[in-house]
């Protein structure tokens, strides 16, 4: 049996099965942590919905507009990403980081007089590339900020349903921190300041990016859920900007200690 070659051609497609499964895997994830995009529309007939034009897909990654109505419930615009209509949409959403240095991909028609463009930007400000020329260009901001015209958050995954069988993990360690180790020694941030402060004054279990296997999806969150508190210090300081660092350690029903 073991020679018939029937068995590695069946393991070459497995292998292949696997790995597609994968893809579709990480697919689904990205899928599910993209920003939730709202509409807001003044009221106009139903049969003629105002037109939201998506000028690029932000990084490239593309989403089924029908997930506005699925998802969300949001079904008073006509989001689209067909350019031609640019003449009638009512706004026009540009992705920051899509635009590029010499402006030459935004749209290059007049402006009709109703249209209102939106800027389109999840990134802090430290991570925001400065683009000369786009001041005076824009109607309406969409970010993260609450002071923002629109204002989206990077959707958050909430368990619904607690398990009949949940057991709170056990506290063994007052207060944690996961880091990259060259980090700590060198990085002169904010928060590294901040931390040489405090362990002078309080242990902190100082967990190292290095071994990354053992910190990726449930094994965060066993190993985070055994700390009381967590030190969510963001890498950059603005105003509203929260990440993950904050999320995950919610979600692992420990205290974050949030700087940011
Ligand atoms: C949008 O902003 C542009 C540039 O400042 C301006 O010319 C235009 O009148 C504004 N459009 C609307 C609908 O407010
Ligand atoms: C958390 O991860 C670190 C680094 O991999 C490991 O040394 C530690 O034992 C883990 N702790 C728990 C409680 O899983």
């Amino acid at each position: 049996m073991a020679s018939s070659p029937i068995f590695p051609f069946l393991r070459a497609i497995l292998t292949v099965a696997l790995a597609l499964a994968g893809v579709v895997v990480l697919f689904i994830m990205y899928y599910m942590s993209l920003p939730s995009p709202k509409c807001y529309s003044a009221p106009t007939h139903q049969t003629n919905k105002p037109i939201m034009l998506l000028w690029f897909w932000p990084e490239n990654k593309m989403f089924d507009f029908r997930d506005c109505k699925r998802f969300f419930n949001i079904d008073s615009c006509h989001l689209t990403d067909d350019r031609s209509l640019y003449p009638r949409a009512q706004a026009v959403l540009i992705f920051h980081r899509a635009i590029q240095d010499d402006l030459s991909n935004l749209p290059a028609l007049p402006r009709p007089r109703f249209q209102q463009w939106v800027w389109f930007n999840m990134d802090s400000p430290t991570n925001t590339r400065r683009i000369a020329g786009i001041e005076g260009l824009f109607n309406l901001t969409l970010s993260y900020r609450k002071d923002a015209d629109i204002h989206v958050r990077w959707k958050l995954t909430v368990k619904k349903e607690v398990d009949e069988d949940f057991v709170l993990p056990k506290k063994e360690r007052l207060l944690c921190w996961i880091v990259g180790d060259s980090d700590l020694k060198t990085n002169s941030g904010e928060r590294y300041t901040y931390y040489r402060e405090l362990v002078k004054h309080v242990r902190v279990d100082v967990i190292y990016r290095t071994s990354a296997e053992s910190l990726k999806g449930e094994n965060y969150f066993r190993n985070i859920s055994s700390c009381k508190f967590y030190l969510s210090f963001e890498d950059s300081i603005h105003r509203d900007y929260i990440t993950e660092t904050f999320n995950g350690p919610l979600a692992a029903g420990t205290v974050p200690i949030v700087l940011g």
